[in-house]
């Protein structure tokens, strides 16, 4: 076990409000980080914001405000969002500070001045959404195959990075560490685009065309590519040049990204790295993509997922242990709600929290309130060999990030220690006075049990383990030790067990009905418009005159739309409406929206609809409306 480990997550863009992906990420990296803690590791974990770039100042200019302003604004929702989601990071990186910038131009300076990076000239096709250029072949149907939006073709002078140089030892390097990039799928895959001769790095854009960065230190007219800003903020954390951190640390270095950026963080980082002089970082750990719905989460779709919600709705702990055990680490997951509800029902409420509030309630009755004494061995105890095989096993799925398999394995020992009491039956052995050397034995061996338990979960769910270790009767002092589940006697005799509330109370769904909870807080209103802005949105009544469900999707509905012209859009209403029941229907529809590709359908605007407790309802008129008409 390294005894430091430092952990990042990527540094998030600030042109789009928090959602569940950019939640999963950061409370991976927290899991991780509390792990380390716990296993007696000095740990430094950073998170933060990415600011600069084309994407920044055009979302700034839409809003009306300069590019800082937006930055602040919605670089202070992720910095207020972690707290929430009880994030431990140690530092929280803009890359607006001003000691970010200064390494930025350090490593720049160090790199040219051992010419490694050139000027020349770049043609190709430049989509805004990745902030890159495209070769033709890459494009489809002559658009960027993410974003589906035509890039403009773009003809200028630029710095290059050499990064094609360093291909040869990149290939090299990731085949003498296997797990350099994990799990090995990304490795492949990043080895796969190396099999391809690899470009250099165009890592400038011109101030003529783009301010919001930071300057280049060999030439002022030029602000530096935002991915080599960015991967830098890894380093500017550690206090790179200056200071012992980056001594200390970098060595144990651990990124934890999603399969979007692996590019940059599987090649440009690496060889960046290693221009400069540095050693390349010791792991990246590579995560799928949560869906919603089967798509990807856009906000034209409805079905971004927000954090605050389902931890409003469902607690803390519950959302942190669904996302943790849903996703297998690597592979892409789809969030349901449904799904969220069941494991919170049978694994938290029946199989943890039942198990929680059997054990105190019967060591309170049978124990005197207190923690008794025992002479027992441990190496006696069925639930000690329990609890050191879930140890080795959560041990070793840490190692190999495969976290699902931690819960799995602790899920193992939970339902061990149910099947105990089952097979043992306490309140028969209660019954006869006789037996109260055994039963004091069995009720000790359960408290240490839930002891166990408690540490295990305490990464996962931070809440849940404290209530749990303070109803066994441990003080804040001994609670976060990992290598203490091995130790004997690791509950103090004569400490007060204290009965909790329920730790997972069942949710019911018939009581529930199906509501999702989508507030929207006034914060999130954003900036004001004025009328001209509202003007540039075309809104139309748009008459229904098809619906099909889309195939694969369950809740995609493919709208054939009368608005002077025949439309088809695609709208996420396939769980609140059938298809029958809308056709004919009158409904508010955004008209001039750019075009989406959802599952394989062209979308070429949005409907209007609202949340209610009931499910979706559509925005509709009541009295007559002509089809195509415009709203004001
Ligand atoms: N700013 C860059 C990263 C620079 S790091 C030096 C960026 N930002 S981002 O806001 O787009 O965040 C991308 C990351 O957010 C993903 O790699 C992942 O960690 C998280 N996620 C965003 N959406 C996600 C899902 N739908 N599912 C899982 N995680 C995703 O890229």
């Amino acid at each position: 076990m390294p005894k430091l480990f430092y952990i990042t997550t990527p540094i998030y863009y600030v042109n789009a409000s928090p959602h569940i992906g950019h939640a999963y990420t950061t409370i991976v990296a927290d899991v991780l980080a509390r792990y380390h803690r716990m296993a007696g590791a000095e740990t430094f974990f950073v998170t933060g914001t990415d600011e600069h770039g084309d994407k920044i100042a055009e979302a700034a200019q839409k809003a009306g405000v300069t590019p800082k302003e937006y930055a602040d604004k919605i670089s202070a929702q992720f910095r207020s969002l972690w707290p929430e989601l009880s994030i431990t990071n140690d530092y929280f990186i803009r890359t607006t500070d001003s000691d970010h910038i200064d390494t930025v131009r350090y490593i720049l300076q160090k790199v040219y001045n051992s010419g490694e990076i050139y000027f020349g000239q770049y043609k190709g096709y430049y989509c805004v959404g990745c902030e890159r250029f495209y070769v033709e072949k890459e494009l489809v149907d002559g658009k960027c195959p993410d974003h589906q939006t035509t890039p403009e073709y773009r003809e200028e002078n630029n710095y290059f990075f050499r990064m094609s140089k360093y291909q040869d030892w990149l290939i090299g390097y990731i085949k003498k560490h296997p797990d350099f990039i994990r799990p090995e799928r990304y490795k492949n895959e990043v080895l796969a685009f190396l099999r391809d001769p690899l470009d250099d790095l165009c890592i400038s854009r011109p101030k003529t065309r783009l301010q919001w960065g930071i300057t280049l230190p060999f030439d002022e007219n030029y602000v530096t590519y935002v991915w080599f800003d960015a991967l830098i903020n890894y380093i500017t954390a550690l206090n790179y040049p200056r200071g012992d951190k980056f001594k200390k640390f970098w060595p144990t270095a651990q990124h934890l990204i999603a399969k979007d950026i692996l590019k940059p963080h599987g090649i440009y980082w690496p060889t960046m790295l290693k221009a400069a002089g540095i050693e390349p970082y010791q792991h990246l750990n590579v995560h799928g993509y949560w869906n919603s719905d089967q798509s990807k989460m856009s906000k034209s779709l409805g079905n971004v997922v927000r954090p605050i919600d389902l931890k409003d709705k469902y607690g803390l702990d519950a959302f942190r242990y669904f996302l943790l055990r849903d996703m297998v680490f690597g592979l892409d997951s789809n969030f349901s709600e449904e799904a969220f509800v069941k494991r919170l029902n049978s694994d938290l409420a029946n199989d943890l929290g039942n198990l929680v509030s059997r054990v105190i309630t019967m060591a309170i009755k049978y124990c005197d309130g207190k923690v008794p004494e025992t002479s027992r061995k441990k190496k006696d105890s069925l639930l000690y060999g329990a609890a050191l095989k879930a140890l080795s096993e959560v041990e070793a799925c840490f190692n190999d990030m495969s976290l699902h398999k931690a819960l799995i394995a602790i899920w193992e020992f939970i339902n061990v220690t149910n099947k105990y009491i089952v097979e043992k039956e306490p309140w028969t052995l209660g019954k006869n006075p006789g037996n109260k050397g055994n039963l004091t034995a069995i009720m000790y061996d359960l408290l240490v049990a839930l002891r166990a338990i408690a540490i295990l979960i305490s990464p996962f769910m931070p809440q849940a383990a404290g209530k749990i270790l303070r109803q066994i009767g441990m003080d804040e002092s001994h609670r976060l030790d990992l290598a203490s589940i091995r130790k004997e006697n690791a509950l103090t005799a004569g400490s007060a067990l204290i009965r909790g509330e329920s730790l997972f109370p069942r949710i019911d769904k018939e009581k529930e009905g199906h509501k999702t909870t989508k507030r929207e807080s006034l914060a999130d209103l954003g900036q004001e418009i004025d009328y001209e802005q509202f003007a540039r949105i075309d809104l139309r009544v748009a008459k229904i005159l098809e619906a099909e469900i889309v195939p694969k999707s369950n809740k995609l509905l493919k709208l054939k739309v009368d608005i002077g012209e025949e439309r088809t859009i695609v709208a996420g209403i396939g769980k609140d409406y059938s298809p029958e029941e809308l056709i004919g229907k009158k409904i508010v529809m955004i008209a001039n929206l750019k075009p989406v590709q959802l599952m394989g359908v062209e979308s070429r605007g949005m409907l209007l609809a609202t949340d209610t407790d009931k499910g979706l309802t559509i925005l509709t008129f009541d009295r007559e409306a002509q089809a195509g008409a415009k709203i004001r």
